[in-house]
């Protein structure tokens, strides 16, 4: 009987110190939490504004070249378009003057054909700036090939252009923010950098789909400080972001630039 008794004892404070033990630690860690808590949650705010920060960099940037190219294609469709189409129209006007002679005649109607060309071929222009056709017909790898072609036949450079990957898996929005990069760096390589070198490469490193980009330009320091990045490199990143990617730029002065970048 005392046995026993002795054994409910034992357990009953066994079960007291283990009851006692779990308090502690549960106290404890309360503790613990409710002292680091601010700590925490003053990083995870710091994070989250470092993190809207940058996308509202990025937003502002893709907005800024929205107006931009909108008001390019503005001014493009109201110089080379608006106004030729004008002249066009008054011509045609012209034609309904009582007794125009033959030569008057022949002259407004020369006129109205060769405008209407010019017209044509601005809006031509104007659609491949937009999206050239080569792309939609043929896809990215055509649409670097020409734009190289371009590149390398209107601007004093070589450009070297290689490509190990098989583009057509790639959604077709996809493709075309890979253009669009190309395009930057092409343009800043030979705006910025004066260069007179351009290699393009596409390889397939670790799985990844990854390009490599150089030039023998003048180069930039790629630390910016405080200093802005141009809205060029900027919406390059929200490209990037978009591809679910990332891009690593080296860049020092006179070494020109050295670009890698996956998607
Ligand atoms: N290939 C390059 N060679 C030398 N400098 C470069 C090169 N690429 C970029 N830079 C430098 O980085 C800066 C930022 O480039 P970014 O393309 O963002 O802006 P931008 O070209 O000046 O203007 P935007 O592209 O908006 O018309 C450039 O002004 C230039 O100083
Ligand atoms: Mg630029």
């Amino acid at each position: 009987m005392e046995v026993t008794h002795l054994a409910v004892d034992q357990i009953i404070k066994a079960f007291l110190f283990i009851l006692f033990a779990f308090f502690s630690v549960f106290l404890t860690l309360v503790l613990f939490f409710y002292f680091s808590r601010k700590k925490i949650v003053k990083i995870a705010v710091e994070k989250k504004n470092q993190e809207l920060h940058y996308q509202k960099e990025i937003l502002q940037s893709v907005i800024q070249t929205q107006e931009d190219e909108r008001m390019r294609i503005a001014q493009d469709l109201h110089d080379d378009i608006s106004s030729k189409l004008n002249v066009v129209s008054l011509n045609t006007h012209l034609l309904k003057t009582p007794n125009l002679s033959e030569a008057e005649y022949a002259e407004i109607i020369d006129n109205i054909v060769t405008l209407t060309k010019k017209a044509l071929e601005n809006s031509r222009r104007i659609a491949h700036d937009l999206l050239p056709p080569v792309f939609e017909k043929f896809g990215l790898h055509a649409a670097i090939e020409e734009l190289v072609l371009e590149f390398s036949s209107a601007k004093n450079v070589q450009i070297e252009y290689v490509n190990d990957l098989d583009f057509s898996s790639l959604e077709t929005n996809k493709q075309l923010h890979i253009f669009r990069i190309l395009q930057e760096l092409l343009n800043n390589s030979i705006r910025h950098g004066k260069s007179t070198n351009i290699s393009i490469t596409f390889v397939s490193k670790n799985k990844q789909n990854t390009c490599f980009y150089s030039d023998n330009g003048v180069g930039f320091k790629t630390n910016f400080g405080n200093q802005k990045r141009g809205i060029g490199m900027q919406n390059i990143e929200s490209r990037i972001n978009f591809l679910g990617g990332y891009i690593n730029v080296q860049s020092e002065i006179d070494k020109g630039v050295q670009i890698e970048f996956n998607f």
